[in-house]
């Protein structure tokens, strides 16, 4: 669906399907060089990751594996409830691997700063991130994101895998959501 499809629930586009894939191509040539000569696998954290994961890999020029994680976030609101835990593991030994972790979105950081311990732990070569969207809190702490799509304001936003109460994540562009949808 595109946002005509939902006239009224977005107060406004902030990035475009077109304009999605085009930060996403240069991402991924960027990875592709940064990665030269290593095997790659990509962590996707589900579900919000889906999109970018798909688009990514299929956008990159080397040989990558993927796979994935669910954790636990964002109930039905708006707000992070605090609660971290893993709901899927991954099926892959990641020891010895040059991993790099997809997400759909970093908020407060605390998903991320979570799953960045936990992977780290399991004693990878290398551990890299890439997030499509980053709010501005994350922005101010002290995870180091390799890769970011586009930073943006500190808005609830729709779409391209993230959804509000399940919904919007088949939407093809991002947008703000306006707050009579949630309120
Ligand atoms: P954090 O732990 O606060 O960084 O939250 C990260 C997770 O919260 C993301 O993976 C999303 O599932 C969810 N999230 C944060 N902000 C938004 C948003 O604006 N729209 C939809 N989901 C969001």
């Amino acid at each position: 669906m595109d946002d005509r499809d939902i006239t009224g629930d977005l107060d406004r586009v902030l990035y475009s399907a077109d304009e999605v894939a085009a930060r996403l191509a240069e991402l991924a040539a960027q990875i592709d060089a940064d990665y030269a000569g290593k095997e790659l696998l990509l962590v996707g954290v589900l579900n919000g990751a889906v999109m970018v994961m798909a688009d990514l890999s299929r956008a990159m020029k080397s040989h990558v594996q993927m796979d994935w994680m669910a954790i636990s976030s964002y109930g039905s609101g708006t707000q992070s409830s605090g609660v971290v835990r893993i709901l899927k593991d991954l099926t892959t030994d990641i020891s010895g691997r040059h991993v790099l972790v997809v997400e759909d979105i970093i908020d407060t950081g605390l998903t991320l700063s979570y799953l960045i311990s936990n992977l780290l732990s399991r004693n990878p070569a290398s551990l890299g991130i890439m997030t499509m969207f980053r709010k501005p809190e994350a922005a101010r702490n002290a995870v180091e994101v390799g890769y970011v799509g586009f930073d943006i304001p500190n808005e609830f936003v729709v779409g391209y895998g993230l959804d509000y109460d399940g919904r919007y994540r088949n939407l093809t562009s991002v947008g703000t959501l306006s707050k009579h949808v949630y309120s």
